[in-house]
């Protein structure tokens, strides 16, 4: 993994809305006083739902709200790459490209990306959209997939092919709120062609089982 660094242009401050200050709230009071360090991760999270990013002065502010020295929280910030550290426009599909996607055609939707957005981790013309390759997001059976977040939440595109994938971006670039999940209309990760589950109870209730006879047993002696 490449080095991460945080954005070269950084706005002059960053506050906590009154949303997140409820959350973090929240947070604090799982921890003693003398602990709220252990804090870092939700409250670094917490900054990244409310801006889309992690910014230097979103992690000065943290460090100060936990006691902690600056250093430690740049730190977390660079390791966990849940973190964004640059802007990433309204809407930040980040595209699986481990293995199993890979082999469904991951790639077909990174040109699908690189054509319509830009470069990997580039903020669309319009500010409207980025993208960045990811590792594994556990949908591996519904591969190739990507997680799209934005005000709508966070959602799990699946099945994807170049065509739907590019249907998507022109979806959300024109403002519009694409169906999350499947795009073929599997349900969860059932077979491609539907469920092959056993529906028929007889099956589970012993009543279909014949008796079974095992070779080379010999029939029990009468007794005399
Ligand atoms: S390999 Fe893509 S979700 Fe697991």
């Amino acid at each position: 993994m490449s080095a991460r660094k945080i954005a070269l242009d950084q706005p002059e401050s960053f506050s906590f809305s009154k949303e997140s200050e409820k959350e973090i709230k929240f947070w604090l009071n799982k921890y003693p006083e003398a602990k709220k360090a252990s804090a870092v991760i939700p409250m670094l999270w917490i900054a990244q739902k409310q801006e889309g990013w992690v910014s230097e002065p979103a992690m000065r502010e943290i460090a100060d709200r936990l006691n902690m020295p600056k250093i430690r929280v740049l730190e977390v910030s660079t390791f966990y790459t849940m973190f964004n550290l640059t802007p990433t426009g309204e809407s930040l599909i980040q595209l699986c490209g481990t293995t199993p996607c890979w082999l469904r055609g991951a790639d077909d939707l990174k040109k699908v990306c690189i054509d319509k957005i830009g470069a990997n981790g580039q903020v669309s013309d319009d500010g409207k959209l980025a993208w960045m390759e990811v590792e594994c997001l556990g949908a591996c059976a519904n591969g190739p997939m990507v997680q799209i977040s934005n005000t709508a939440g966070d959602h799990y595109y699946e099945d994807l092919t170049a065509e739907t994938m590019g249907k998507i971006i022109d979806d959300l670039a024109a403002g519009k709120t694409p169906k999350p999940g499947s795009q073929t209309g599997r349900s969860c990760s059932e077979p491609q062609g539907g469920s092959t589950a056993l529906t028929d109870g007889a099956l589970y209730d012993g009543s279909l089982a014949k008796a079974v006879k095992l070779p080379n047993t010999k029939p029990k002696k009468e007794k005399a």
